[in-house]
């Protein structure tokens, strides 16, 4: 069967996570991704938090999966002609280096539109225009900077980033899409264009409900729905929500069976309206479904910490799991917070293809989380990531070279 993708050829000049993890979607649908390493080094995560001595590391094989890999030294001027071949071979360059490095390379937009006009040039960059553009970003930054760990934590607490890789995988989706979208565009036009995801952006785009909140908070000076509601004061932005739903059914993380010596013993409840009068019966407290302080969700906003507590006193008495298969009878929505560990042994997960095991032949087998968007028409396969240089002769045989020509290259160091 065909892939979505097939004859997408990726220059990819990606590295560390947030480009690596586009690429890396992109090469699930099917395109042939070709990974641009520098000899000898490469990317900085195959040696960054390693567990095997010599063996890439996690960090790089879960990143770099269905990848080829080629080292050229593109300062090398003629490490440069080989990659001005690729450029005019391949559709898309995707790149995430520091602002200005593609240029300094001589490599500027310019160039490369009269090397190949149908090009598709598509960055990863910390900022968009303007006063911060020529800053290197990492993933904790663009999550300060794009407003999730100003509105992350407790209200008493500081602010907190997620575990979520809001930032970089966040922003490969988002320029991956850009991508495609441009593709498409190219379809109709015959041109190439820039796709620029700017990692703050990225992360605002995600943190979308907190710049409603901000407005709602200006207009009214109160949310009813967070937890300092209606004791507590609110300022003039949006405070941390601890466990606080971002939508319109209040939530709250509550403690289950064995919480007091595992740390994952918990459950998110959500007092959906609809369901209310469930709720109460399933707690053990009947009367609340009529109770006026009680029977409706404006009554029950500012009494929401008594309400989540008397629940709680019903969770602790199940486990996450049986409380959700009790709730799940009564479509009540919860979700029990899943470890790590659980994750990766679930069986459900594996089946679907979304936790996957993949062998490696220095590192051997190892979990690795697979494509999470699923195509009936194209389904993606997990292959393991490249060694470095692993396809150097093959993808320069397919430019033309030859034998003599790639050794006479590699013996001046410019692949
Ligand atoms: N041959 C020769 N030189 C190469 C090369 C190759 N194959 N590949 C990269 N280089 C060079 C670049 O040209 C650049 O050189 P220059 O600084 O002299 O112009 C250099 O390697 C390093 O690039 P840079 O991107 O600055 O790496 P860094 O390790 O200093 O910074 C980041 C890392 C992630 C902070 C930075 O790349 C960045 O801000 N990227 C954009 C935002 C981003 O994606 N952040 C998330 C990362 S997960």
């Amino acid at each position: 069967m065909g892939k979505a993708l097939d004859g997408v050829r990726i220059l990819d000049f990606t590295h560390v996570q947030s480009g690596p993890t586009c690429t890396q979607l992109l090469a699930w649908f099917g395109a042939d991704v070709i990974k641009v390493e520098r000899a000898g080094a490469g990317d900085i995560t195959r040696e960054q938090l390693r567990d095997i001595p010599d063996a890439d590391s996690l960090y790089f094989t879960m990143l770099n999966h269905n990848k080829r890999s080629v080292t050229i030294d593109t300062k090398n001027p003629e490490g440069k002609l080989v990659l001005e071949a690729l450029i005019q071979k391949c559709d898309v360059l995707v790149e995430n280096f520091a602002p200005g490095a593609l240029d300094r390379m001589g490599f500027t937009w310019e160039r490369i539109q009269e090397l190949n006009p149908k090009m598709i040039v598509a960055s990863v960059k910390g900022f968009g225009p303007g006063p911060y553009e020529d800053c290197k970003v990492y993933e904790n930054v663009a999550q300060c900077v794009g407003g999730a760990a100003s509105t992350t934590g407790f209200d008493e607490g500081p602010p907190v980033v997620t575990g979520a890789q809001i930032g970089d995988s966040g922003t490969g989706l988002h320029l991956a899409l850009g991508i495609v979208t441009a593709l498409y565009q190219r379809t109709m036009t015959g041109r190439g264009q820039k796709v620029l995801a700017a990692m703050q952006d990225g992360v605002l785009n995600l943190c979308r409900v907190k710049l409603r909140d901000q407005q709602r908070l200006e207009r009214t000076g109160v949310m009813k729905e967070y937890p300092q509601y209606p004791n507590g004061t609110f300022g003039e932005a949006v405070p941390r929500a601890g466990n606080a739903s971002g939508g319109g059914q209040p939530g709250w993380i509550l403690k289950c069976k064995g919480w007091e010596h595992d740390p994952n013993a918990y459950i998110y409840f959500i007092t959906q309206a609809p369901v209310w009068v469930k709720i109460c019966n399933v707690i053990g407290r009947e009367e609340w479904a009529t109770d006026p302080e009680y029977a409706t969700a404006a009554a029950r906003l500012p009494r929401l910490k008594d309400i989540f507590a008397e629940i709680e006193r019903w969770t602790t008495t199940k486990t996450k799991f049986e409380a959700m298969e009790i709730l799940n009878k009564y479509d009540i929505p919860c979700g029990p917070i899943l470890s790590m560990k659980e994750i990766a042994e679930d069986d459900s997960l594996r089946k679907t293809g979304t936790i996957v095991e993949v062998d490696h032949p220095v590192r051997g087998k190892y979990l690795t989380v697979g494509n999470p968007i699923k195509l009936s028409d194209s389904p993606t396969e997990v292959t393991r990531s490249p060694l470095l240089g692993e396809h150097t002769d093959e993808v320069m045989a397919e430019l033309g070279y030859s034998r003599e020509q790639i050794e006479a290259l590699r013996t001046v160091g410019a692949i």
